[in-house]
């Protein structure tokens, strides 16, 4: 499997506290089936988690690949950012403040629980028009699209991919963002399945029950689609495949 969202750098969000945990995560992945992780720190989040490219972020980042390699972790680690969306969004990205994943022109992005739709609308479009791919992290938490999801229907029509957490398809967000999330899969809008790691203990990069889940309901090939085809795809900056969006209305 490909993971492309994991909060897995030590000591720089609300994800790993250490570098022991960070390592713990990676051989949790691995030994459940994940070759290949994306560390993707939050990015741009005003006054708690800025994060903007560094050479102390980048040196950590290095840091965790050394040490991983070092102690035999039998996984991939690659480089992505989690990036919170505000007004300059398509600067960042441009002026390379904030990563996209892997160095694609495919970046994972996150929005303010309680967003305006239109400012997405709006940001998405011109980070787009710089010829940037979004990747919508967790769409389906998002009260406003579990309100409405034609939003996510017209996200993924425009040219935006939609990246659904494990946990949300697994009951752990509540009914709604559950709910929300079988919805977008079986309207076809999903492109991929991630972790959004935050630990060893809670939210972690575990991924054997989702990928259980995922072949139980969809079927083996649906499940590799959205576990380790599209993601390996975005990581490489291809075209995604399997998209059939049905809308809502
Ligand atoms: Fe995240």
């Amino acid at each position: 499997m490909t993971d492309i969202h994991s909060h897995i750098l030590p000591g720089v969000d609300d994800g790993s506290q250490s570098l022991e945990e960070s390592l713990e995560m990676l051989f949790m992945a691995a030994e459940s089936g994940v070759e290949t992780i994306v560390a993707t720190p939050h990015c741009n989040i005003p006054g708690e988690y800025e994060n903007y490219v560094s050479p102390e972020i980048d040196g950590l980042f290095m840091y965790l690949k050394e040490e991983a390699r070092r102690r035999g972790a039998p996984i991939k680690l690659l480089y992505g950012m989690e990036i919170f969306a505000t007004e300059d969004l398509p600067e960042l990205l441009e002026k390379g403040r904030a990563r996209t994943l892997n160095g694609t022109k495919y970046f994972l992005t996150e929005f303010s629980f309680g967003e305006d739709p239109y400012f997405c609308a709006d940001v998405l479009r011109r980070c787009r028009d710089k010829g940037f791919i979004p990747v919508i992290a967790h769409p389906e938490r998002y009260v406003f699209v579990q309100d409405d999801p034609q939003t996510a229907f017209e996200w993924c029509v425009s040219g935006c991919a939609l990246q659904v957490n494990k946990g949300s398809l697994l009951g752990r967000f509540g009914y709604r963002a559950q709910r929300t999330a079988e919805l977008l899969i079986d309207h076809g809008l999903a492109a991929c399945v991630a972790s959004d790691a935050h630990g060893s203990v809670s939210r972690t990069t575990h991924m054997g029950e989702i990928r259980e889940h995922l072949t139980e309901n969809l079927g083996h090939e649906y499940a590799r689609l959205l576990l380790r085809e599209n993601p390996s795809r975005i990581l490489a900056g291809k075209e995604l495949l399997g998209y059939e969006p049905i809308p809502f209305i």
